[in-house]
Formats: C-alpha cells, structure tokens, sequence
C-alpha cells in the first residue's frame, strides 16, 4: 500500500486524483532529469559561499536580474573571506542592480560572523545559521539543503503554490494554503538523501509549469494526480499597497537614494532632494532627513549633519 499526504478538505477533494508519495517523487524525479534550471549556484561541487550570495540576493529579486548580479558579486569578493574583509561602501557599491540594500549589510555582516564566530565556515545546521544578520527560516532552510544536501524541506512561493495545488482542489490561480499546512506536507515528501534535488524539482516545476498565472497543466508531470489540474481559474491583480511620497514607494526613494551615493562620494540632503525631487523646498529636505535616518540605523547609509554617504 502507498502512503497517502494531503489529507484535509475531504468532501471537496476529486478522490481519484489523491497522489501517493512514491508516485509523486517518481514523476518529478524524471521531470527534474530533462528540464532542471542550470544557475552559478547550482554548480557542483557546491560552494556553500555562492550559494550563501545567491539565496540572500533570491530573498527578494528575481532570477534573471539575480544571474548577472550574482557574477559581478563574485568577480569582486570571490570568497568569503574576501567579503568579510571588503569595505561596506565596496559591497554596498557591489549590489548594485537589486535593490533592498539592507540585505547587503546583512550579508556583509554575517561573512563577518562566520569568520569571527565558525571559523570562515558556513554553517550547516538550522540553528546556527539562523543565528547570522538576515538569515531567516527560509533562507537557513535553503542554504542546509542546497549547499550541504541536508534533508529539510524549503518551501519558497513557488512550492507553496505547486503543493497547494496539488493536494488541495483550488478553483483561483490566487488561492493557496497556508505555509504551515505546506510545511507539513512537504517535510512528509522529502525523500530521503534528496533534500537538493527534491527541493530545486519543486522550485523549478513551480517556476516553469505551475506558475502563478499561467499554469501550463498540460505540460505538467502531475497532472493526472493534482488536485488542481485544469480547475485554477484567473484572479484579478491585487494592488500591493505600500508607503509612498509624492507617489513614488518609499523602498523606490531608498533605492535611488542610495544609487546616487554610488556614484558620489558624498552629498547634503538639499542636494539629494533636488537631484531627486528636482525641489530642496522643506517639507522635501524633512521628508529625506528621517527617511536618511532609519536608512541610518539600518546601516545603510552615514549620516554627519546635513551630509550623506555610504558607510565606510
Ligand atoms: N535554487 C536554489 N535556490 C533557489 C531559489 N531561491 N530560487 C530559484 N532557484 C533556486
């Protein structure tokens, strides 16, 4: 008898659809032979360095611009040591291109910790990671499995949603299940010795087939057993609402903000508000001070008066 996951939701489940646990890594297992994604940090032997870089620069920025970020990243500070030892102007200057810049510090600060506190070694154990500046469940989740091959379950947004599909009958291409209930059932998935490939196969199929507003469910691996398949009706785009001046986001203001500290050594909030403004009228200059200020306390940026830069 195979085991059966995905229990929940009885009434509503098509019962000749519920997938076993062996027919799901065999399918997927083939799948991921032929259509698996070749990244820099996919590259064996793996290098847990590269992978540390690329799961921070993932957290929030897509593949595509991550790819050739990730390389210029590494011809600059091509090891760890090289990081922890660099200038945070320099990998400030570094990240460049993909935005949310506190990551940089995080990063920068968490090479600095593992020389200081693991001897220049990353770490492979949950505990330990999570305890290093902007490595959190997922990030520590990614970097076990897919540097050190561990088996833990890493449940992204891709593999939330392809998961919630196929064990839960969703009728919205919107609709997924909470990230507990996916935990759950993906720790019950992961085969034994696979948390790489597993992982990446899910990632991968998520990102390629199952995708958020074009599932291709006729080219899917699962569809015979998804829950889902060929049910997931369009939704309407939702607004994401966030804080804005004079409407543009905020995280937009930081960004350029600090794009303009690359390309200078130093400037005064006036000049800054009318290089961004096009006006240094007051209310523009306030609104900078105390956006300068929390960009401050987050590391980012150097705050001496009325003048910026980025930290040494
Ligand atoms: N491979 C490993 N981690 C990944 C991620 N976060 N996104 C896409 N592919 C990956």
């Amino acid at each position: 008898m195979e085991e059966k996951c995905g229990t929940t939701n009885a009434k509503a489940l098509r019962e000749d659809r519920k997938p076993s646990v062996v027919w799901l890594r065999q399918r997927l297992r083939r799948w991921y032979q032929s259509h698996r994604r070749m990244f820099r940090w996919r590259t064996e032997p793996r290098d847990p360095y590269v992978v540390l870089v690329a799961e921070v620069m993932l957290q929030q920025t897509q593949v595509w611009r991550v790819e050739p970020a990730l390389e210029r990243f590494l011809e600059r500070f091509p090891t760890l040591e090289h990081l922890a030892r660099a200038a945070r102007r320099d990998v400030l200057v570094a990240w460049q291109g993909l935005g949310y810049n506190r990551r940089a510090v995080h990063l920068h600060e968490s090479a600095r910790a593992i020389v200081a506190r693991f001897g220049g070694v990353i770490p492979a154990d949950l505990v330990q990671l999570r305890t290093l500046p902007g490595i959190g469940d997922y990030t520590a989740r990614a970097i076990a499995a897919f540097a050190y091959g561990k088996d833990v379950a890493v449940v992204d947004v891709n593999i939330q949603r392809v998961l919630s599909r196929v064990f839960f009958p969703l009728q919205s291409q919107a609709e997924q299940m909470p990230i507990e209930t996916v935990r759950r059932i993906a720790e019950q998935l992961l085969p034994r010795g696979g948390g790489r490939w597993w992982n990446e196969a899910l990632m991968d199929l998520g990102s390629l087939v199952c995708t958020k507003r074009s599932p291709r469910c006729t080219e899917c691996p699962l569809r015979r057993r998804c829950q889902s398949a060929g049910m997931l009706q369009p939704a309407e785009q939702q607004a994401k609402e966030e804080p804005c001046y004079r409407n543009v986001p905020r995280r937009l203001w930081r960004g350029r903000l600090v794009e303009l500290l690359r390309q200078r050594s130093s400037c005064t909030l006036a000049e800054i508000a009318e290089l961004l403004f096009g006006s240094a009228a007051a209310d523009d200059v306030a609104w900078l001070r105390n956006l300068a200020d929390q960009m401050a306390s987050d590391g980012v940026v150097c705050r001496d008066g009325e003048r910026l830069e980025l930290p040494p």
